[in-house]
């Protein structure tokens, strides 16, 4: 299908509006992407026609719900390519499968114990890590990131040794763009017989996602960051680990026999499925993956590629500006500073302009911090953006910065 930023614009009603009497340039994507009318439909579509719980009924409706439902599965595990549908559990989005994970793997965690962060994590995939660490008397190690934004191997390969019981990293950074080495991460690891979950909150929308290739035990995602509504997101779990791990939440659906004193568990995926899913965003993440499916993930990568290419050669025009981020491999984000500018007034400037983008610590404190900042104003692409909204940004940025000077 050849790749028209018109027609894919014409797919997202939310961007054909003006803020601030400007048109509006949305380049917060990393923060969440705007939804294409087929994923509004599908939602829509279900709460008008087939609205009924999953796995429960013997009406009509609940039987279709049931059947869509393990169907949108099926087709979610086919996309990123796990090995069984089983393996996808369906959660409100990447924190709430990492804090899944960080609860059920509480006891394989013992004092004493090691768990490998990097530098550029998100809080979502740090917190978690570092309140397991303070439960269980467990160390966290955090792997360095240079001044470029890179992953130092080294240090994760001289780290890794029988106490270290999780290594967690993100596939792409939401403040540096940086795209990790993954397959790499996770070979280094396996060899020293260590497991590893992968965030991939900010990799689904920009690159392919192949769970096997890459090997990872665990794979964390959001729905909202792929053009899916928010509330919904997979937890990919290899089923030799999560048959043996213990339940997260108690209650219906995750039960197989119940008696006053006992209980038996569900298999696999719903033992980890307790309450009414969020069937509706299930359906509607189908949708939004079989949106990026038929553009397809390596045309939307070339694409923004470009915009970032061309932002970052226009932003560099502008005196005092320091990009944040300058890994080899990187992607869609397009994080800087300008000299004697605070990044909260030159976003808010940026608005006014009819720019959207977002500042401050983008939920990475420590990783900011560490740089010896205090925040930067962050760009970040989607497929929908164009060329001509990479120029009405970079000029709203010299334009505001002359004002701010
Ligand atoms: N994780 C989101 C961001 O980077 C909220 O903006």
């Amino acid at each position: 299908m050849p790749f028209s930023v018109e027609k894919i614009r014409a797919d997202f009603p939310v961007l054909n509006q003006k803020v601030h009497g400007k048109p509006l340039v949305y380049l917060d994507n990393a923060a969440t992407t705007q939804k294409p009318v087929q994923v509004i439909n599908r939602l829509s579509d279900y709460y008008r026609n087939e609205n009924s719980n999953v796995h429960r009924g013997v009406h009509l409706l609940s039987q279709k719900a049931t059947e869509d439902y393990e169907q949108a599965r099926t087709a979610i595990a086919n996309y990123i390519n796990a090995a069984e549908s089983k393996e996808i559990i369906f959660t409100r989005g990447t924190t709430e499968s990492v804090n899944l994970l960080a609860t059920v793997l509480e006891e394989w965690v013992q004092p004493g114990d090691v768990i490998l962060v990097s530098a550029m994590e998100h809080h979502s995939n740090l917190v978690p890590w570092q309140q397991l660490c303070r439960r269980r008397s467990a160390e966290l190690k955090i792997i360095p990131v240079d001044s470029k934004g890179i992953l130092d191997l080294e240090f994760l390969k001289k780290s890794l040794n029988p106490q270290v019981k999780l290594v967690a990293v993100n596939h792409i950074s939401n403040v540096l763009g940086t795209i990790n080495p993954v397959k790499e991460i996770v070979g280094l690891a396996h060899d020293a017989g260590v497991p590893v979950l992968i965030d991939g909150a900010q990799a689904l929308a920009h690159t392919k996602v192949d769970v096997q290739e890459i090997g990872a035990d665990f794979y964390a995602f959001s729905g909202h960051k792929v053009y899916a509504p928010m509330g919904i997101g997979v937890l990919y779990g290899r089923q030799t680990w999560m048959r043996r791990l213990p339940p997260y939440q108690y209650g219906g659906e995750m039960i197989d026999r119940v008696s006053f004193d006992e209980v038996t568990f569900n298999e696999l995926p719903y033992k980890y499925e307790a309450g009414t899913p969020n069937v509706g965003g299930v359906l509607a993440l189908e949708t939004a993956l079989q949106y990026v499916q038929k553009l397809g993930i390596e045309q939307i990568r070339k694409h923004e590629d470009l915009l970032l290419e061309k932002a970052t050669n226009q932003l560099l025009q502008v005196e005092g500006m320091k990009i944040i981020g300058k890994a080899p491999d990187k992607t869609a984000v397009l994080s800087f500073l300008v000299d004697g500018v605070h990044p909260y007034d030159l976003g808010t400037l940026l608005d006014q302009m009819g720019v959207a983008v977002r500042t401050g610590y983008h939920c990475a404190e420590p990783l900011i911090k560490q740089m010896g900042l205090s925040g930067t104003v962050r760009a970040s692409f989607a497929l929908y953006n164009s060329e001509e909204e990479v120029d009405v940004f970079t000029d709203a940025v010299k334009k505001a910065v002359n004002m701010l000077r």
